[in-house]
């Protein structure tokens, strides 16, 4: 049998690391792997690309061998029909999606359109249903949480209020774990809105106690309680392109203007998908590359193999892509019991 793997959406640690255990399985069953490049564009193009042996020995490289991108078939004229043309043309048996709710969403669409397809569900963001965590998470997190631990030493020699912007577009997961391993002051996300108040006392209760000092942790995709919308540039998935919006600065700003104490916001950027996966997600990455090609070779399709506690087990693609994974009450209570709100 022969089959194609891409990765589309943000490069994410780890994507290698799958990429490695589908081609180790597949070998170890005498089947081909191919790749695609750069996500649905390589797929829609026939653009491939030989995974060789080397990949055996990298399963610590970040990024994506294969290259990855935004491309939507959905809205590209006859994006089905190129796609079914490339894998007719290829004799590929199947393809793995390695992506988030966008790419593995197309999956599930081209499944229902008859496509052999299964999922590999992969965002720092974690927020795809139907798995405990999505690979790259745990990395993120690590990176944010030595972030907000180096910062601390500028923000106590001088202080200041850092304000600390993580990535996570509309669900917080990663500003409310960072937040909590760091152990920021202030955690702020987008699902648990906060009056502009509620921030500015809980700053000024710590100055007042002697404590000239703090961290914020605020996610990219944050508005105010009072409703100000976030909008701006979007992407080809209509995901407004956050980077460029700024709220770390402005809750900065808020901080410097009603409280006049020193503040400075830091952007951690795309420095949080950055480097080789931690040891989790490598093991993650592993057992969901194994399993998604064991789908495959089962020609079991339409499904997406999923942490479920300590097993990773399939899951219907379906069941995953119905609606994002956003912070829930119980998770959000750990940080306002921290905070004191
Ligand atoms: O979905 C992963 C993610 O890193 C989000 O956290 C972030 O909002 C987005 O991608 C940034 O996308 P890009 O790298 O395309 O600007």
């Amino acid at each position: 049998m022969k089959y194609g793997v891409l990765t589309s959406g943000g490069d994410t640690p780890g994507m290698n690391a799958v990429i490695r255990a589908l081609y180790i399985r597949s070998k170890s069953s005498n089947h081909e792997l191919i790749g695609f490049k750069d996500g649905w564009k390589g797929l829609l193009e026939g653009n491939i690309m030989e995974i060789s042996s080397d990949i055996i020995d990298n399963i610590d490289l970040g990024g994506t061998i294969l290259g990855s991108g935004r491309t939507n078939p959905m809205n590209i004229d006859n994006g089905v029909k190129r796609i079914k043309k490339t894998i007719s043309d290829l004799n590929l048996d199947g393809v793995i999606a390695i992506g988030g709710e966008d790419t593995l969403g197309v999956a599930h669409k081209l499944y229902k359109e008859g496509v052999s397809i299964v999922g590999v569900p992969k965002t720092i963001d974690n927020d795809l249903d139907a798995t405990d965590y999505t690979f790259g998470f745990n990395t993120a997190i690590s990176i944010a949480t030595e972030a907000i631990d180096r910062l601390k030493t500028t923000a106590k020699s001088h202080h200041r209020v850092l304000v600390v912007e993580i990535m996570g577009r509309h669900a917080g997961w990663m500003t409310l774990h960072a937040g909590i391993a760091g152990g920021a002051h202030l955690i702020l996300i987008p699902e648990y809105p906060l009056d502009r108040t509620v921030i500015t006392d809980l700053i000024k209760k710590r100055y007042d106690n002697g404590d000239t000092w703090g961290i914020v942790a605020v996610s990219e995709g944050y508005g105010f309680s009072d409703g100000e919308t976030v909008d701006g540039e979007k992407d080809e998935f209509g995901h407004v392109l956050l980077e460029k919006m700024d709220i770390g600065k402005t809750i900065a700003d808020l901080i410097n203007s009603e409280l006049n104490i020193p503040t400075r916001a830091i952007k951690l950027g795309h420095t949080q998908r950055g480097g080789p996966p931690t040891a989790f997600d490598r093991v993650l990455c592993t057992q969901l590359g194994i399993v998604a090609m064991n789908l495959c070779i089962d020609n079991n399709y339409g499904k997406m193999p999923s942490l479920q506690g300590t097993k990773v087990v399939p899951v219907d693609l379906e069941n995953a892509v119905a609606k994002l994974k956003t912070v829930d009450d119980a998770s959000w209570s750990f940080a306002t019991q921290l905070m004191g709100i």
